[in-house]
């Protein structure tokens, strides 16, 4: 079965409109920064498909690893077998890691409809077309727009269980405050007995983590400078990316893993008709990626209305995908 919800109301000037207003809003601000979810056009999607395949990017091995490797327990921990479910992944991309589970689910006769949630309907399509050819019994309903809007949709036509997969260490992309506020705002959209499934990349050595965003072949920093790329097509900007530095830095006492790019000179950006000043040295913010102990994971699932109910990590203990049921 296949069916493609798409978001409605949803019109390119308004998210052009909300680009512009984010870019130019962010570069005003002292300190100024830019919004990382701006990573992921055309280019940058294949960036980091590049970064993930990097020696140093632990975090995409670890929990392929759990996902091949464990997949029974992960079945066992969303309780899979027990009732009818709706299994929503938010930011499904190519669902590399989650299709081990699916077909696992389906193998198993498990009684379950997956929705993947992604903001781009072209992944969506694509996800659909292969997934049926890859796994055929699946039952599939693409959902295309952003998170919190379709659970309210899957809400409507569904009553079922839900159990909702977060993968990738997504979350880390969020500051402290920022996952909270996420968290608490999924569980007002879930019930008693629904699970959350949520990857969190761990504290660990700091030289291990500096690398996987430190890469010395550039692939990381041409991620970060992509996005001045993109608004200079997008916002008719000039920005010589020539003269903009990635720099990363990674605190091992708060787990805050942060990127930015530093101006190497004094120089004036025009973006649409607006100019901006960078001053020689000045530092744009870019990008937290954010990692937690295990303590702060459960202390963040309490506060926001769920019960840890058991983590599963790879062999080396560096990634865990946390099973959080709704109390
Ligand atoms: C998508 N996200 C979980 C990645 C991360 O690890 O924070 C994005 C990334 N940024 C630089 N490298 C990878």
């Amino acid at each position: 079965m296949r069916r493609n919800i798409d978001m409605e109301n949803f019109s390119y000037t308004e998210t052009q409109d909300k680009f512009r207003n984010e870019i130019l809003n962010g570069l005003k601000e002292n300190p100024k920064h830019l919004l990382s979810k701006y990573f992921y056009d055309k280019k940058g999607d294949l960036l980091f498909q590049q970064i993930m395949k990097m020696p140093e990017y632990y975090l995409t091995d670890c929990e392929l690893e759990i996902f091949t490797e464990k997949t029974a327990d992960l079945a066992n921990a969303i309780n899979a077998f027990d009732e009818p479910f709706d299994l929503i992944e938010l930011g499904a991309g190519d669902a590399t890691k989650s299709s081990f589970l699916l077909d696992f689910l389906v193998k198993q006769n498990a009684d379950f409809t997956y929705m993947p949630i992604d903001i781009s309907g072209n992944i969506i399509e694509v996800l659909e077309d292969r997934l049926a050819l890859k796994i055929p019994d699946l039952h599939i309903v693409g959902l295309n727009g952003e998170y919190f809007e379709m659970l309210d949709k899957v809400n409507e036509i569904s009553s079922k269980r839900k159990v909702i997969l977060f993968l990738g260490s997504n979350i880390g992309n969020m500051e402290v405050e920022e996952a909270y506020h996420f968290c608490s705002e999924l569980r007002q959209k879930l019930n008693p007995g629904d699970i959350l499934l949520i990857g969190f990349d761990l504290k660990k050595n700091p030289h291990t983590i500096l690398q996987a965003y430190n890469d010395k072949t550039g692939i990381t920093a041409a991620f970060n400078l992509n996005l001045l790329t993109r608004i200079n097509e997008g916002l008719n900007a000039d920005f010589d990316v020539n003269t903009f530095q990635h720099y990363q830095t990674y605190d091992p006492l708060t787990g805050a893993c942060r990127s930015y790019l530093i101006s190497l000179k004094d120089q004036m950006v025009t973006i649409e008709n607006e100019k901006i000043q960078f001053k020689e040295n000045e530092a744009v913010y870019m990008e937290i990626s954010q990692k937690y102990s295990l303590d702060e994971i459960n202390v963040m699932a309490a506060k926001n209305g769920f019960e840890p109910l058991r983590e599963i990590s790879d062999s080396k203990k560096w990634f865990i995908d946390a099973i959080w049921e709704v109390v």
